[in-house]
């Protein structure tokens, strides 16, 4: 059992291979925390661990005892205001106006396995064996109000997953003004802060920066986990690389409002909160009510970023995406939108789709358009029941049954949660879209949001979709949404009752997705968010892929997949190859380069293929070919990073098979410069003793070699013989 409680120091210590997480019951009751990073043997008591000292001006929570303060405590679920006056993880407004609470341990449970979160995406284990769960309860008597913490431990991943439950049990309502899902206090500050930050087209960019005394964070308000700071931060020393150091990676199961905030004080003590954000949440709780927030995910490695990143990528590969899609081969795809916008007929579609089925690709998505009044993006959205029979004669069925009979799959696009005012279901429900009474209500690309915190809309919705799916033969659903909550109020709440708009929609998404998975298993759902704005682990839970950004330029995709791989799954990293002149930004890649590097996500086609030369036609079959031969090393493999292109000219980066007998390695080089030095690029992951050849050449090398010499790398080893936005990829195999 790797939870142990140790009654008579009153501590826990949960620990795996990996690392050690413990957790002491303070003098006053509440908990504490003594540490959390590498694993460390057992003892009956790490109490030297919990410090005290009398200090001056410091507030003292016993009179008799001046040492014992919680601002210089290091704590596991910290209140404001009682001897702590940082940020806390909670707060709870009360019917006298007071914010001040006291929630005392009460007991606790271990147990073995994992519990499910109602209503919220989470982790989960299949075996019971798989994990161990320490619930620990804590109730504050004044408000007659329960506290449970739960804390779960991965025997095989490095990970904690953490959160929180209130629950009312006195006769007087309470308000949540704040309820994060995991606060933690470091003892020092020593620590570059990582988040992955940018904007429509430029997601999940690295940005690092010393941690200084005060608050330093990232958040969302914007209704949505955004494109512009995922729900992610690490805590690195200054050393660690991608191989080597200390790393801490926090990561917030959700994909609403979120705020990630690192507190340094002037101790140089360091607490981390993450959560949905404080600032767009209140939350009443009635007698007999409880609150349940969503989860984190604590992550700590030893050996560097690359170590941090594979435990998230098992972790939420295999115990956060769910359904058959989870394990099976994803299809290679080809999408509808950059070759025609919202401009096609079925005579179009079809023969796209049979040029796609001569490549070799599996699976042909029909992107926006195809329903309603729906010509441009003023009008439609909403109209779900609406085929646009101007452009499909004979329905959704009839082209679905037409690329059925071709030998290959069909998908669609929708956008279920917004809405246009030029649509029916707006004519008839004008009181659907979320705005606020007597103000203006703003749009976003023509469109509006539809209050998906009242149930009978979600209900709606659901209907639509289930008719619609059932109508006809979808393997695939592209699930958008377009926009930003602005103006957040339900006119299916009360005045008291608003500040939980935010979580209810989100909880309503949630809710929609269920119910659809559950009615249609075999559907792939690719979440999608102008691109990238919901590229989060909330999505994945749902849907097991995400269209990682509207940028579909080879050279910039290569910033936002590195970006993105700190956290997410290769198989959850949508990666088209498209057309150039790029419709994003203008440059011309070779066709070679864009492949080079679709292949490292969730990979397809997004271009008109039948307007390609027949040379053109005869690289994407190979390229297809090549992608199918190894689409399960690729998707399913340990990813490495090697160089970073937020670094300078090159970026690189390596999948190896968990047993080590099989790799691929990615290298790609920005500009070419004249008359360049010599380049090596050392591999990681391989197995030094094994011999391995490169690219079935008949020449071979040791895993050391490999590694530590590298590969020697030529011009002529690259595509267009090392021209601008030259690449190429190395298939690795042991012999
Ligand atoms: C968003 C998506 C695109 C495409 C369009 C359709 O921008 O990110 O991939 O589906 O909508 O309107």
């Amino acid at each position: 059992m790797p939870i142990v409680f140790h009654e008579k120091s009153r501590e826990f210590h949960l620990y795996n291979r990996d690392i050690s997480y413990i957790i002491k019951i303070l003098p006053n009751n509440q908990l504490g925390n003594l540490y959390f990073g590498k694993a460390i043997n057992d003892r009956s008591s790490f109490s030297h661990l919990f410090q005290k000292k009398a200090r001056p001006l410091s507030a003292y929570v016993f009179e008799d005892d001046p040492s014992f303060s919680l601002q210089y405590t290091m704590q596991e679920y910290p209140s404001y205001g009682s001897t702590d006056f940082r940020y806390p993880a909670f707060e709870i407004k009360q019917e006298n106006g007071s914010r001040i609470s006291c929630f005392e341990y009460r007991g606790h449970e271990i147990f073995a396995g994992k519990r499910t979160l109602k209503g919220l995406p989470a982790t989960y284990v299949e075996e019971a064996h798989e994990a161990d769960t320490l619930e620990i309860t804590l109730y504050d008597d004044l408000m007659q109000t329960e506290l449970i913490l739960s804390y779960t431990i991965f025997n095989d991943y490095a990970a904690i997953a953490r959160s929180a439950r209130f629950i009312n049990k006195g006769e007087k309502t309470i308000v949540l003004e704040r309820a994060m899902s995991a606060s933690i206090d470091f003892i020092d500050s020593n620590f570059e802060m990582m988040q992955l930050s940018g904007a429509w087209a430029r997601e999940r960019h690295i940005k690092t920066r010393k941690l200084q005394q005060g608050i330093q964070g990232i958040y969302s308000t914007r209704g949505a986990s955004s494109a512009e700071h995922n729900p992610f931060i690490a805590l690195k020393r200054p050393n660690t690389d991608e191989n080597c150091g200390e790393v801490y990676g926090f990561s917030l199961i959700y994909s609403g409002n979120h705020l990630e905030q690192v507190e340094v004080d002037t101790h140089n003590m360091t607490r981390v909160i993450i959560g949905i954000h404080p600032d767009t949440f209140q939350w009443p709780l009635d007698k007999g009510e409880d609150f349940q927030t969503p989860e984190a995910i604590l992550v700590y490695s030893d050996c560097g970023l690359n170590k941090m990143s594979q435990t998230f990528h098992k972790l939420f590969g295999r115990r956060l995406v769910r359904g058959q899609w989870r394990d099976k081969s994803r299809p290679v795809l080809v999408n509808s939108w950059e070759a025609t916008n919202m401009d096609f007929t079925e005579e179009k579609i079809l023969s796209m789709a049979e040029t796609a089925k001569e490549l070799g690709i599996e699976l042909f998505v029909l992107d926006d358009g195809w329903f309603g009044n729906r010509d441009n993006d003023n009008a439609g959205l909403g109209d779900w029941d609406i085929i646009n029979i101007k452009k499909l004669p004979n329905g959704i069925k009839g082209l679905a049954d037409k690329i059925e009979a071709l030998g290959m799959k069909f998908g669609l696009w929708i956008e279920p949660e917004a809405i246009n005012k030029d649509s029916n279901l707006y004519r008839k429900h004008p009181d659907w879209i979320i705005s606020t009474p007597g103000r203006r209500t703003s749009a976003t690309r023509n469109e509006f949001v539809l209050d998906f915190s009242r149930k009978e809309v979600v209900d709606y919705i659901y209907s639509v979709l289930e008719e619609l799916l059932s109508s006809a033969k979808i393997s695939y659903i592209k699930w958008d949404m377009n926009r930003y909550i602005t103006e957040c109020y339900s006119l299916g709440m009360d005045a008291r009752d608003q500040g939980k708009v935010f979580h209810r929609y989100i909880l309503g998404v949630y809710d929609l997705y269920s119910r659809l998975i559950e009615r249609f298993p075999h559907i792939l759902f690719e979440s999608c968010s102008s691109g990238g704005a919901r590229f989060d682990p909330g999505m994945l839970y749902y849907a097991p892929q995400t269209w990682t950004s509207d940028n579909t330029d080879a050279i910039e995709r290569l910033m936002i997949q590195y970006g993105t791989s700190l956290v997410y799954p290769i198989s959850s990293i949508g990666a088209h190859v498209s057309e150039v002149p790029n419709q994003q930004v203008g440059r011309i890649t070779p066709l070679e380069t864009r492949a080079n590097i679709a292949y490292f996500g969730a990979f397809g086609y997004e271009l008109d293929i039948t307007l390609l030369s027949e040379e053109e036609k005869e690289k994407i079959k190979e390229q297809v070919a090549f992608f199918k031969a190894h689409r399960d090393l690729l998707l399913k493999g340990v990813f490495y990073r090697i160089l970073s292109p937020f670094d300078g000219n090159e970026a690189s980066w390596i999948v190896v098979s968990e047993d080590k007998t099989e790799a691929i390695a990615g290298y790609y080089r920005i500009l070419c410069s004249a008359n360049e030095g010599w380049k090596r690029l050392k591999l990681v992951g391989l197995d030094e003793g094994k011999k391995y050849m490169i690219n079935n050449s008949r020449r071979n090398y040791y895993g050391d070699e490999l590694m530590n010499v590298g590969i020697v790398l030529e011009d002529k080893d690259l595509c267009q013989n090392g021209a601008d936005f030259s690449s190429a990829v190395f298939y690795i195999k042991s012999i």
